[in-house]
């Protein structure tokens, strides 16, 4: 009688540990842990935060967070360069951090700590309907770190890209470096804070792509820009601590708006899908650089570059001229 009721302890012990994930779905407490195949799902059920893996062949095992309703698609990826090789890893909080420790307690991976944000005695780990992952206070708005400002090769709506003049910190893209393989790969997205802010899209220590200074609504290189501005807002914000680029959705514009993204590809490709519920489908809103002229210097430092095909670089008697898009 005592074994079996010792036995029954034991396993109901057990099935409360595997089932360690509150009933709250879209946060993590303090003294809860999230397992591979246990997921984190925010409230409007858009996305989900757990682990993934991509190659067939090996192993590897990473923490991110993808939409519900098209799981290949993954937004953000903690250990980009940290993989884990066993799928018997945790992800929880720790002194106020987020750790991803592996079957033999190594930490593989944590989130970093912000110095000038006060310390916090109650964390809690939510995943936000935007698809921002934070660490907050559970009793008040205090955070302690967000996704958010790590991007992967994903921007949503929600995030920005700038750099902070005081500490230098950037909010930046970067692409992977195959579909299949998510550590970080030669391309990278910046804020151009030098002179008038312009966005810079690098391929190593190179650059690949300038957007052109910013003119109040839009970029000067992307007239593309305009077609949505009757959906959205792009915004460049330039002061002496901040110089940052977002995207808000216009005021009367019906929301939720469609799910979108914007993709920095392994490729060098930047790309805006847009999900089309209808077909299930991601649809391509638009694709930068959208043509050979796009690519910055392709007619020489001072070359001029007409929108035509093949590319078409101009000669004038002083040299190269910019042809203006
Ligand atoms: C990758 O994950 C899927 C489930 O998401 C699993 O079925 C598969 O075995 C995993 N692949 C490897 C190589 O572990
Ligand atoms: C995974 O295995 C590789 C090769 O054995 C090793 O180099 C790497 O450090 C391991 N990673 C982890 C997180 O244990
Ligand atoms: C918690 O963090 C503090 C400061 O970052 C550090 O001094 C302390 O050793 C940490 N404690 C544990 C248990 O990791
Ligand atoms: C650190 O915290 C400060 C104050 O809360 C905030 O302004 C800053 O953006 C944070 N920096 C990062 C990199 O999270
Ligand atoms: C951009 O920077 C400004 C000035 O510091 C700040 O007020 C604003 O909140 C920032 N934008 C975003 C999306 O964080």
């Amino acid at each position: 009688m005592w074994d079996r009721t010792s036995r029954l302890f034991g396993t109901a012990l057990l099935l409360f540990s595997l089932l360690s994930v509150s009933n709250s779905f879209d946060t993590l407490e303090q003294t809860e842990t999230l397992a591979n195949g246990q997921t984190l799902v925010s409230l409007n059920s858009d996305f989900e935060l757990g682990f993934f893996n991509r190659s067939t062949s090996t192993t590897k095992w990473y923490i991110g967070i993808w939409y519900t309703v098209s799981p290949e698609i993954v937004v953000w990826v903690a250990n980009h360069d940290n993989p884990l090789n066993d799928s018997s890893s945790t992800l929880s909080i720790s002194n106020g951090t987020l750790v991803l420790i592996d079957s033999l307690q190594n930490i593989i991976w944590s989130s970093s700590v912000n110095l000038s944000t006060p310390k916090i005695l109650d964390p809690i780990l939510k995943l936000l309907d935007s698809g921002n992952l934070i660490l907050k206070d559970q009793n008040n708005d205090d955070i302690l770190w967000q996704s958010f400002d790590y991007p992967s090769n994903t921007f949503l709506l929600g995030m920005k890209i700038g750099k902070d003049l005081t500490t230098g910190f950037e909010w930046y893209m970067s692409s992977w470096k195959s579909s299949d393989d998510p550590s970080k790969g030669n391309y990278y997205y910046k804020m151009n804070t030098i002179g008038q802010p312009e966005m810079v899209l690098w391929d190593g220590d190179r650059i690949k792509f300038k957007t052109g200074a910013w003119v109040g609504v839009r970029f000067s290189g992307l007239p593309e820009m305009q077609t949505y501005t009757n959906m959205l807002q792009f915004i460049v914000v330039s002061t002496s601590k901040e110089v940052n680029f977002s995207i808000e959705a216009n005021k009367g514009v019906p929301l939720p708006l469609p799910l979108s993204r914007i993709v920095l590809y392994e490729t060098g490709v930047i790309k805006c899908m847009v999900w089309g519920q209808d077909k299930k489908n991601w649809y391509e809103f638009w694709s930068w650089p959208n043509d050979m002229c796009d690519n910055y210097d392709k007619c020489g430092p001072f070359g001029g570059c007409e929108r035509t095909t093949p590319l078409n670089c101009q000669e004038h008697s002083n040299g190269f001229k910019l042809v203006k898009r």
